[in-house]
């Protein structure tokens, strides 16, 4: 089975923890097109999404779901993402789709998070994919080199511009022991906007595609 198909087979599986008439949260990425192409087959339809980039939008708008503003709703029960890492203690690396921003906002808003993950996003300890900074543009250097003190190498992702007008930082060579402090850190350093650890806010749900089928983790004691 292909990576591809092990991505449907998870978004197929977040359906269940879809309400219909009720608005979702959606995120960003592969993984999640194929949630959204999902969405748009349920018989009963949601009432509404808030997305977390532009290019969602457009394919949740292309399918005819009302995509509303975050300050127009009240909350969101439920928010459905990928993940470019995930530990099964729920800590996740994001932002290789440089929407990372967004993704933090709409996942803090929901009282659920559900990521939707193929079976090789799944490690024992994050840091092996580059973790994304979004970062103001004048500060980029200057983020950069209080990056490299914190032990990474940071790599200016040249040619993107997020949604939100600014850079990424992709900074390799971390070996993430303690993501919580990790993310609390990098998010201090002036002119970082966010930075890809979902740690302190990691999932609630994992949902891993894989050939045998569907797995699903939750924060043991849940
Ligand atoms: C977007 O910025 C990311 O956080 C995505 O959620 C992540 O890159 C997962 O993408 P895929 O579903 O395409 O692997």
């Amino acid at each position: 089975m292909s990576q591809d198909q092990q991505k449907q087979r998870a978004a197929a599986a977040a359906l269940e923890y879809i309400q219909p008439g009720t608005i979702i949260g959606v995120g960003t990425g592969s993984t999640v097109n194929f949630f959204i192409d999902a969405l748009a087959g349920m018989p009963s339809r949601i009432a509404g999404a808030v997305s977390s980039s532009e290019a969602s939008s457009r394919r949740l708008a292309g399918h005819g779901i009302p995509v509303l503003d975050l300050n127009s709703v009240a909350g969101l029960e439920v928010y459905v993402d990928g993940a470019d890492e995930a530990t099964r203690g729920m800590h996740l690396i994001k932002g290789g789709g440089a929407a990372l921003t967004r993704e933090k906002i709409v996942a803090a808003a929901a009282r659920t998070f559900v990521c939707i993950v193929d079976e090789a996003k799944l490690v024992e300890r994050l840091g092996k994919f580059p973790l994304p900074v979004e970062v103001i543009p004048m500060a980029r250097a200057y983020v950069a080199r209080e990056l490299a003190r914190l032990g990474g190498q940071p790599v200016w992702r040249q040619g993107t511009v997020t949604d939100n007008g600014c850079d990424i930082l992709d900074v390799r060579g971390l070996d993430i022991v303690d993501p919580v402090g990790l993310e609390r850190a990098i998010n201090q350093i002036p002119g970082v906007v966010t930075n890809g650890l979902f740690a302190q806010r990691g999932a609630d749900v994992l949902v891993i595609g894989t050939d045998a089928g569907v797995q699903t983790l939750r924060p043991s004691g849940h």
